[in-house]
């Protein structure tokens, strides 16, 4: 019972939670208690340069019986980011955490750990997901892999991905569903009640990013952002939802009880619902590849599915069994990530204005938009002209946006390594092979230390010389190095193109029957209610409309 609270909370050492640890809460919450001595502004390392190496032995270590009651009376348990900071408030900088994981709390000790790790990084066992790949005899993909074979298969999925110039390459694709989002919004507060509120933001994108990942990595749109979303993708988008609900009941239940519980039935129908989704498109995309090399004349040319397919040694399963992670990880990230950015906006006038600023300035107008009579006279794609991606490139206030949003609100707020080759000196002390280090990023890019005021959203504190920017290590969103999130640029894009564009066209306010939002660690970071909002049309609306009661059911297409 007691492993299975902590596992179902997302303390436990397998699964795909190993980075995706749930998680914010107030500081108001976390009272300050000092053990061994009162965790100061600079909180000394114990053990580090110059005293003689330590063991884990030496470490503050979590009991079993104060972390259960932290997670059933102090509630923690849905709130694991703030619990980060309240241990880090107990212990200080280095502790032993549930499971003889190892929690690091600082920049510093982070950049050891990560700066020591060998050619093949490990995050741990990820025995939820590959079960139900081993028993369907289907292929890993970067989230499952591990050594050699993980190694080869970044090699692969890195190129067309990983860096600034390849994303630039998807953005005509991606402002595509951007536009398509604009428009949405458009429909959904032109029929709100008071003519400029949208419902449940956070659905919206949510559908948006599975658009834009789908279109990046299928080369072909699935329709999410249609007023009726086709029948597949509606499976799929269930399927989705279906897989992640019942992971954590997978999770409590010993394997020996997966044949006689609903749950794993769930799970696995979910996954057979993601697996054949992703399959058919996959397959389709074989066929045309074979249909043009067939054809003598015709060269084949294309974009990341193309290239996986017919530039490298991939198999078919391999591919499927990539594509299918890569569309996992790029989905509630992206557009929790937005969610929070354009709530943030909602509640700092001030930043907003100056991010508007920003982008109106760039008047780059479509050359295909302004050609097209038809295209030129919609109303939403002539609104304004239509920013690049070389635009969103460009612009340093909106990229401190998106990384203070995500210094806020780091949307994966845990994250872990294991030194799988050898032993390790982390902050002065000695930790044999195979230690677990978890990395609670929730508390680190809060540290008041690194960031004055870390509850204050300023994107400006990005933009200072560079001696006195924040170290790189006080918050990294993306992780670090070889491991570290295949799909940035891609993520970046997406985002960059959807802030820069909604705030071009509206000023975004908040709904005050909402209220303040707080962040609920699931999967990621979520908001702990539905957020609404208003979008004023910079060229129309004049002023917020009253607070109204919105009917149950009201948008369209919501996901299930
Ligand atoms: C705001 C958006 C996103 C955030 C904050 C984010 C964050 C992360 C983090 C923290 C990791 C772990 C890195 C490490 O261990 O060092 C990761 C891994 C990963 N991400 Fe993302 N991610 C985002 C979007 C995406 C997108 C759009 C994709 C797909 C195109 C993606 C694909 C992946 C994959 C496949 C991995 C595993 C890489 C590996 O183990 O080799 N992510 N991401």
């Amino acid at each position: 019972m007691v492993a299975r609270l902590m596992r179902s909370t997302g303390l436990r050492r397998t699964g795909p939670g190993r980075w995706l640890w749930p998680g914010p809460g107030t500081a108001a919450l976390v009272p300050c208690r000092a053990a061994g001595g009162p965790p100061s502004q600079s909180m000394a390392l114990p053990g580090s340069e110059g005293d003689k190496l330590k063991t884990i032995k030496d470490l503050p270590k979590v009991g079993l019986w104060e972390m259960l009651y932290r997670m059933v009376f102090q509630g923690f348990y849905n709130r694991l980011h703030d619990l980060q900071i309240y241990e880090k408030q107990l212990y200080g900088p280095i502790y032993v955490a549930a499971f003889k994981t190892v929690s690091l709390n600082t920049g510093k000790l982070l950049e050891e750990v990560l700066r020591k790790e060998g050619k093949f990084p490990s995050r741990g066992d990820m025995s939820l997901w590959t079960d139900y790949r081993d028993m369907r005899g289907l292929g890993y993909g970067p989230f499952t892999e591990e050594g050699d074979n993980w190694y080869n298969l970044r090699a692969l999925l890195n190129k067309r991905m990983l860096h600034p110039r390849d994303a630039i390459h998807y953005g005509p694709a991606v402002n595509d569903v951007v536009t398509d989002l604009i428009k949405r919004v458009r429909y959904l507060r032109r029929t709100s009640p008071c003519g400029t509120l949208v419902t449940d933001v956070c659905n919206n994108l949510y559908l948006f990013s599975l658009e834009g990942i789908s279109t990046v990595l299928f080369e072909t749109r699935i329709g999410c952002l249609e007023r009726e979303i086709p029948g597949g993708t509606q499976h799929f988008i269930d399927s989705i939802g279906q897989m992640f609900e019942n992971s954590a009941a997978v999770l409590l239940l010993p394997k020996w009880t997966h044949r006689f519980v609903p749950h794993w039935h769930r799970y696995v129908a979910g996954w057979d619902g993601i697996f054949n989704f992703a399959g058919q498109l996959i397959d389709r995309k074989v066929e045309d590849i074979e249909r043009r090399a067939a054809d003598e004349q015709q060269e084949v040319g294309g974009e990341y599915l193309t290239y996986l397919l017919s530039n490298t040694q991939l198999s078919r399963k391999e591919v499927y069994g990539s594509i299918t992670e890569l569309l996992l990880a790029g989905v509630d990230t992206t557009s929790n990530t937005l969610m929070w950015a354009l709530y943030l906006l909602s509640r700092n006038p001030e930043v907003q204005q100056t991010l508007y600023e920003e982008v109106s300035g760039y008047a780059s107008a479509d050359p295909v938009l302004s050609a097209d009579p038809v295209l030129s006279a919609d109303p939403v794609l002539s609104a304004d002209p239509v920013l690049s991606a070389e635009d969103v490139y460009s612009m340093p206030y909106l990229k401190a946006v998106i990384r203070e949003t995500l210094r806020i609100y780091p949307v994966v707020v845990f994250n872990s390594r294991t030194n799988t080759e050898k032993d390790i000196v982390i902050g002065g002390y000695h930790f044999p092979k195979n230690t677990m280090f978890g990395f609670c990023h929730y508390a680190i890019s809060h540290d008041e230390e690194t960031f004055p005021e870390p509850r204050r959203f300023e994107p400006a504190r990005w933009l200072r010389a560079a001696r006195e920017r924040p170290s790189p290590f006080g918050s990294i969103p993306f992780g670090f190095g070889a491991r570290g999130c295949v799909g940035r640029r891609i993520a970046e894009l997406e985002m960059y193109l959807v802030l820069a564009r909604v705030i071009q066209q509206f000023k975004v306010e908040p709904d005050p029957a909402v209220g303040e939002v707080m962040p609920l660690g699931r999967t990621v970071l979520v908001a702990d209610r539905q957020v609404n909002l208003r979008f004023l049309d910079r060229k129309g609306d004049q002023s917020a409309c009253p607070s109204v009661e919105v009917p149950p059911g009201f948008t369209f297409n919501r996901r299930k």
